[in-house]
């Protein structure tokens, strides 16, 4: 199956990184080649078949390196079967319903005619970076909510995707 998956993330903390490698060991025990790299770090999309971004949420909008990953590669990636997922709320809601993208998201799986987005919740843990961070965290407001079930649900669903979409390329 040529079935190479790039899972690209944006992260400050580290709770999305994780987001990723889990998706990216769900695609693999699927039978296809999957990596989980930080955004930052590809220089070219180019050897993938299928490519998921994801980004934790800051201040409503996607984690910089997530949005300048979907700029520098826009071509290579209006090409290719392309999922996005988004990381942020911190309390039960993204487990509950359907929590749209942001706007700049959105706008960006329009441009280039993502399959699908999904948001996860968030993780904010004493350690955090940042000063409001910290606040949030010392107020009692942090917490893990990333919904590991969820997560591998949606990734094994993508799977079925991805091989569908290659079947018809
Ligand atoms: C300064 C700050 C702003 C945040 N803004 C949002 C937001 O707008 N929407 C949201 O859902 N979560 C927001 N969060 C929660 C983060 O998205 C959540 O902690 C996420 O898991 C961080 O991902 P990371 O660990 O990969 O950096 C914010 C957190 C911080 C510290």
């Amino acid at each position: 199956m040529p079935n190479n998956v790039l899972v690209a993330y944006g992260t400050t903390n580290g709770s999305t990184a994780r987001i990723a490698e889990v998706i990216a060991e769900v695609l693999r025990k699927d039978g296809m080649t999957a990596e989980a790299l930080p955004a930052r770090s590809v220089t070219s999309v180019e050897p993938y078949d299928a490519v998921i971004v994801g980004g934790g949420l800051y201040a409503g909008r996607w984690h910089k390196d997530a949005r300048r990953f979907v700029r520098r590669h826009h071509t290579a990636l209006a090409e290719r079967p392309l999922w996005f997922f988004s990381s942020g709320p911190l309390d039960a809601s993204a487990s509950e319903r359907d929590i749209p993208p942001v706007p700049g998201v959105h706008r960006a799986m329009v441009r280039l005619g993502a399959e699908g987005h999904v948001t996860f919740g968030g993780c904010l843990e004493e350690g955090a970076k940042g000063f409001i961070a910290r606040k949030i965290v010392a107020s009692g407001k942090g917490g893990d909510f990333r919904d590991f079930e969820q997560i591998e649900r949606w990734a094994a669903r993508t799977a079925g995707e991805i091989a569908g979409a290659s079947a018809v390329r």
